[in-house]
């Protein structure tokens, strides 16, 4: 299969490429699409084939389920059963936007789409492109991110062609997406509502619309004890083990330049303010930005994990963003890359 990229602009995208896509979908054929969070690879919520075709793409288990994705409320018909009051307070407060909801599934839905679970995760994506594309299908979209299995989540369109080309019809290349992890899961069907992953927007911000709310992101090395696959360590890996050091910025970055010497085929997943030490130690490095920047860092998380496999070094190390907010999704992402690896210095 010949996997085509249609280049579109990430705001104002031109009709008869969004058109060309969407005949794709209506044929049953599966495309890569940007979104806020991560780029997703979309296909008809509807057709059995489509839903089919996008485990296959991915090499995708099939017990983990798939999001739906809407372009407006009228598309829940037929995908969600009973809403939870919840569910109206957290779509009016963060729809369009990086939240997937955890609710009821309708009994007509597609049992491959939550792998045969009673809820469903919707979602809708804040990104003109997506909801244009969603529109012109005219159907709900079920969009895994657009990585091959166990591979970092995709950011450009170039990252959805290294794992998928050859396995998609096509990829809508709209450059990177602005928040660059997942967006946040949800599960409204327990009460309090549970938190499965951090994500897009941060779980202080959901407080302040719910009041009670757990964060149960919690990891295990099990498929079968997962409350959701995502759930698993090893989820986010690259190629070489990746190990967390923690403590002071000058005691981090001490201990990773003896390691270097130690060892001379690593790579550091670093901050700005590590950058002089690296280049000095001759440490091949990919950079997340400011350290203090939590969401700066999220944008470049999976792209700067994807340069560092191309080097193909045999151990990756790195510390961990700081602050509230977006970070904490960094953080949790960067623990299950390292599989728990965290040495405190
Ligand atoms: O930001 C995002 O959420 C991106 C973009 C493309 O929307 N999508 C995404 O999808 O990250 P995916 O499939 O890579 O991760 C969604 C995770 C699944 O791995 C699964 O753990 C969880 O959501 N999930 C989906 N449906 C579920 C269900 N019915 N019950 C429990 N967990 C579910
Ligand atoms: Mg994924």
């Amino acid at each position: 299969m010949n996997s085509v990229r249609i280049v579109v602009s990430a705001t104002n995208p031109d009709p008869d490429a969004i058109a060309q896509a969407a005949a794709m979908i209506q044929r049953g054929g599966v495309v890569a699409m940007p979104t806020e969070t991560v780029y997703g690879l979309a296909g008809d919520a509807r057709n059995r084939h489509a839903v089919q075709a996008i485990f296959v793409a991915k090499g995708r288990p099939a017990t983990d389920p798939l999001i739906v994705h809407v372009a407006d409320y009228a598309q829940l018909v037929g995908v969600v059963g009973q809403l939870p009051a919840s569910f109206a307070l957290l779509s009016e407060a963060f729809w369009p936007g990086p939240l997937t909801m955890l609710v009821p599934k309708h009994p007509t839905l597609d049992p491959a789409i939550t792998a045969g679970r009673d809820s469903v995760a919707v979602r809708m994506p804040h990104h003109a492109v997506a909801l244009a594309l969603i529109r012109a299908s005219g159907c709900p979209l079920v969009a895994p991110s657009a990585n091959l299995f166990s591979r970092p989540s995709p950011t450009n369109a170039d990252h959805v062609l290294n794992d998928l080309a050859g396995r998609i019809d096509a990829v809508l290349d709209a450059g990177s997406t602005t928040i660059g992890v997942e967006s946040t899961i949800i599960d409204l069907t327990c009460t309090p509502p549970r938190i499965l992953r951090q994500g897009g927007v941060p779980a202080e911000q959901l407080a302040t619309v719910l009041g009670d709310v757990i964060v149960h992101t919690i990891v295990v090395a099990d498929a079968d004890a997962a409350p959701a696959p995502g759930m698993l360590l090893k989820h986010y890996s690259p190629r070489a083990p990746v190990t967390i050091f923690r403590g002071t910025t000058p005691s981090i970055q001490t201990h990773i330049v003896t390691l270097a010497h130690q060892q001379t085929s690593l790579a550091w997943l670093c901050y700005d303010d590590d950058i002089a030490m690296a280049t000095q130690a001759a440490i091949p490095y990919a950079c997340l930005g400011a350290r203090a920047d939590g969401a700066a860092v999220a944008t470049r998380l999976f792209a700067a994990i994807r340069e560092l496999d191309a080097l193909a070094v045999t151990q990756i190390v790195t510390s961990e963003p700081h602050g509230a907010g977006v970070a904490a999704a960094v953080r949790d992402r960067l623990f299950r890359a390292a599989e728990g690896r965290i040495v405190d210095l």
